[in-house]
């Protein structure tokens, strides 16, 4: 690696996705709100309502912090955080699309010179100026929404730029209309249900029935518009990409079933409590409904981060900041080679370089209780099979003493007691616990490689030629190393399932 490294102790993942939901969530908030405004204003002028312009005015004020306050600090700390923790891949998307990132920049801040403005504008400036003001600040938001908006379907479906490495070809790629459309109708959602928790505070009256139905109606827009685009985007996803997310990652597709859920949650809160019984709309179900509107969109945002697995930028880089088209050198001359930044542990810097930007030994997608009461032979055997492991991983791409490195490492931090152990199990159970941590990371009865059919109904001399060549089945596989005990629980388990045992 030709940086240097930061451990965070909770975690790359976490860090950002805790800066990055915050920032999402208020990046769109802040263009549906300048959009809301814009419109509701041209209607309460239109009709004189004094009512309206003052709930408008309250509401203006906290969208504009949001935006400047917010927005700013967050959209900064990404660019820190993203830069400390996969600067390889920032450098990429900096060098590719410099004159995109300018271009965002220009308009984020004629945005917040126009939201200011805006804001401080609604007593001391003309109607009509006020109201271009108002469309000024939108138009720029979400222009640099439609910026960056490329920049991220690049991410994902890269389409001809990997080819021609062209700019437009990067920019223009196949998710990035349907990705578009989808955020705009979320901007128009959570704007809506925004206002309407606003508005929830007002007491009984007409004036609240209105405003909450405009508000209902607003949100339900917005919905329409994301889940229509919703499917439009799913489709523009190469179906080699889907189709590997199903079969590595089930949890990631059924996410995607289960948001539906979500959706009809929203909308039957937004149409039930918005517009039948709009009048007497409380504070605390605007809220929930809220909260479901922030949940589903952080959902599509973690959808859209898994299903890019095993890579950053797809088929360019992986997660761990290694370039595709170095994979033959690497695997050639390993990994060490080509850390700039070392700390004379080189157990600890190959860990850092190949694992630690996914995992950490505990915590974060911790890897301890998958490795506890395990050797290093086992520990280094999957290290070199991290690529067949359930989870959509990068192959490990550096070489055999790398991989033992690494193993060597993790072995120091891992719980060495016996399995038996450590789980206080023995027989059937203690064969369980074998079986998941021994062959259940890369073989999931009826899931992902399943081998129920070579591994079930077999003699007890089968068993054991089965795990005495395990190493030899496949490069990818490692060695059976577990001792007597294990074994023996092992093939009792297995010998339960052939006769009709669960998993
Ligand atoms: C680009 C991200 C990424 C990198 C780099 C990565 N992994 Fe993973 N790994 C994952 C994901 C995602 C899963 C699936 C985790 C889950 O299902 O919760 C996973 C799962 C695993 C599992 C199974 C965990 C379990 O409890 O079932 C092991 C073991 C593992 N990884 C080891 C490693 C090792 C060792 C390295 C470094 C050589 C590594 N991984 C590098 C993303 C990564
Ligand atoms: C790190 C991943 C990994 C682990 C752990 C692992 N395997 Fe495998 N296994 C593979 C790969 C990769 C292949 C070869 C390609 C294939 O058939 O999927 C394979 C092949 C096999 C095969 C032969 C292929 C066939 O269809 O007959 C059997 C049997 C098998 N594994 C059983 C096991 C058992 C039993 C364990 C636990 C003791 C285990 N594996 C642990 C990755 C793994």
């Amino acid at each position: 690696m030709n940086y240097p490294f930061w451990d965070v102790d909770i975690g790359y993942g976490i860090l950002m996705a805790v800066i990055a939901v915050v920032h999402v969530f208020v990046s769109h908030f802040a263009i549906g709100g300048g959009l809301y405004l814009v419109v509701a204003e041209t209607l309460a002028r239109r009709n004189s309502d004094t009512l309206r312009l003052e709930f408008l005015q309250k509401l203006s004020k906290f969208f504009v912090l949001v935006t400047v306050v917010f927005g700013a600090l967050t959209g900064v700390g990404i660019w820190f955080v993203i830069g400390l923790l996969n600067p390889a891949a920032t450098e990429m998307l900096i060098h590719n699309f410099v004159w995109g990132w300018a271009t965002e920049w220009t308009f984020f801040v004629i945005e917040i010179a126009a939201a200011i403005l805006y804001l401080y504008g609604w007593r001391t400036m003309a109607a009509g100026h006020h109201l271009i003001i108002g469309w000024i600040y939108f138009i720029a938001a979400w222009m640099s929404l439609f910026v960056i908006n490329g920049i991220i379907t690049f991410m994902l479906t890269p389409g001809d730029w990997l080819q021609t490495g062209a700019f437009w070809d990067g920019f223009f790629n196949p998710t990035l209309w349907p990705s578009l459309v989808l955020r705009t109708g979320v901007c128009v959602m959570l704007a809506g249900l925004f206002a309407m928790v606003v508005a929830s505070r007002y007491d009984a009256s007409d004036f609240k029935a209105r405003v909450v139905r405009f508000n209902a109606a607003w949100a339900l827009v917005g919905l329409a518009i994301t889940v229509v685009s919703f499917l439009w985007y799913w489709r523009a996803i190469p179906v080699a990409i889907t189709a590997a997310a199903e079969e590595m990652m089930p949890s990631v597709i059924d996410s995607v079933t289960n948001s539906y859920w979500f959706a009809a949650a929203i909308g039957a809160m937004a149409a039930i409590f918005g517009l039948i019984f709009a009048r007497r709309q409380h504070l605390i179900i605007a809220i929930v409904t809220l909260a479901f509107g922030l949940g589903w969109f952080g959902y599509f945002e973690w959808f859209r981060e898994e299903i890019r697995k095993p890579f950053i930028v797809f088929g360019y880089m992986y997660g761990n900041g290694v370039e595709l088209s170095r994979a033959d050198v690497m695997a050639r001359e390993g990994y060490l080679g080509g850390i700039k930044f070392r700390t004379r542990n080189d157990s600890a810097d190959l860990f850092r370089r190949a694992c630690q930007s996914c995992h950490l030994i505990e915590g974060y997608r911790a890897l301890k209780p998958a490795y506890d009461g395990t050797d290093t032979a086992f520990i280094a055997g999957t290290i070199r099979g991290t690529g067949a492991i359930v989870g959509n991983m990068p192959p490990f791409l550096g070489t055999m003493e790398e991989a033992a490195m690494i193993a060597a490492h993790i072995y120091e931090r891992i719980d060495k007691r016996h399995l038996g152990e450590i789980y206080g199990v023995n027989g059937v159970e203690l064969g369980r616990i074998v079986y998941d941590i021994r062959c259940g990371k890369c073989h999931v009865f009826g899931g992902y490689n399943d081998k129920a059919e070579s591994i079930l109904g077999l003699s007890d001399q089968e068993y054991h030629d089965l795990l005495d060549m395990a190493g030899e089945l496949s490069e990818e596989m490692p060695a059976f190393t577990g001792d007597d005990r294990e074994r023996e629980a092992l093939i009792v388990y297995l010998k339960s399932l052939s006769e009709g045992g669960t998993p």
